[in-house]
């Protein structure tokens, strides 16, 4: 074993030898044996995080993890310069976590596939997957409005890409919120005033945490008056029919979007969700990589 911290125990010959190695090396033929992938989590995650890493290594994907992609931004780089070194690293697959909307400032790049792992309030399409996966296995689909999102909608990624596939597959998407946290553009959603007619209206409700980290004014917010509203309680779930269930992408706020109770009803279906955090993820490599 030999440091390489400069160059002074080397001899003219054996640097040239150095050189010429490294021209021998066939990076297209290396790359071929096994995809890389690079993991760029610019945002807390745990379950996002951990199932995209543990369903690469099941699959033979190598992965590198970043969170240093911000450093490279402050040195001044491009992000185009930035998606050119890693894909000249034989990175194939880019997942990426931001707070930034910026998604289409990746859509246009080749050669190089980017995987939204959550971009601020408008993507998270893997976690879409993992919730339609769970009602479906469940056979929870069956439901004019599958799903109603309850909670802070305006802020929310997960209700951005949920709302997206629920309307591809077809269906309505339900929304039970406060005016201030409803997003903007409310085509193709149905309103609900009421847990009364939510649970009258739909199969099941994602509950949504009030996304902190995106409010402007948080300390103005009044979240007396939102859990008066939308709390979900165990006597609100007591309510429901049998077969109602409540999701959750986690991580969840017990005592504001939930009670304590609530979150202990076998109704709340968090733990089939997390069964799905890895399937999904192995199926949305697979799809990166063109196999599905
Ligand atoms: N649901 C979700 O995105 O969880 P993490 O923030 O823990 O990844």
């Amino acid at each position: 074993m030999k440091h390489l911290l400069n160059f002074e125990n080397e001899d003219k010959q054996y640097l040239e030898k150095l050189v010429d190695e490294i021209l021998k090396i066939d990076l297209e033929k290396l790359n071929k044996i096994n995809s890389f992938a690079l993991l760029q989590f610019n945002e807390p995650s745990t379950r996002t995080r951990l199932s995209f890493s543990i369903a690469a290594k099941k699959l033979g994907i190598h992965v590198e993890e970043s969170q240093d992609s911000i450093s490279a931004k402050e040195k001044g780089e491009s992000l185009e310069h930035e998606i050119e070194t890693y894909r000249s690293m034989g990175i194939e697959i880019l997942v990426i976590r931001t707070k930034e909307n910026n998604l289409a400032d990746y859509k246009t790049f080749k050669g190089i596939s980017i995987v939204s792992a959550g971009f601020g309030n408008i993507s998270h399409p893997t976690q879409a997957l993992v919730d339609i996966a769970t009602l479906t296995k469940i056979n929870k689909l069956n439901h004019k409005i599958p799903i109603t999102f309850v909670g802070d909608l305006k802020h929310s990624r997960v209700f951005s890409s949920g709302r997206e596939l629920l309307s591809k597959l077809g269906f309505k998407i339900g929304v039970f919120s406060n005016k201030d946290l409803l997003p903007e553009n409310t085509d193709n959603l149905v309103l609900f005033n009421s847990w009364d007619e939510v649970i009258d209206n739909s199969g099941s409700v994602e509950l949504l945490r009030v996304q902190k980290e995106r409010i402007e004014n948080i300390s103005g917010f009044d979240f007396e008056s939102y859990k008066k509203n939308f709390q979900l309680t165990s006597k609100i779930l007591d309510s429901t029919p049998e077969d109602f269930v409540v999701l959750h992408p986690m991580p969840i706020n017990i005592g504001i979007e939930i009670d304590e109770a609530a979150a202990k009803n076998k109704k709340f279906i968090y733990q089939e969700q997390l069964k799905m955090a890895i399937p999904a993820r192995i199926a949305s490599y697979q799809y990166a990589l063109g196999e599905i």
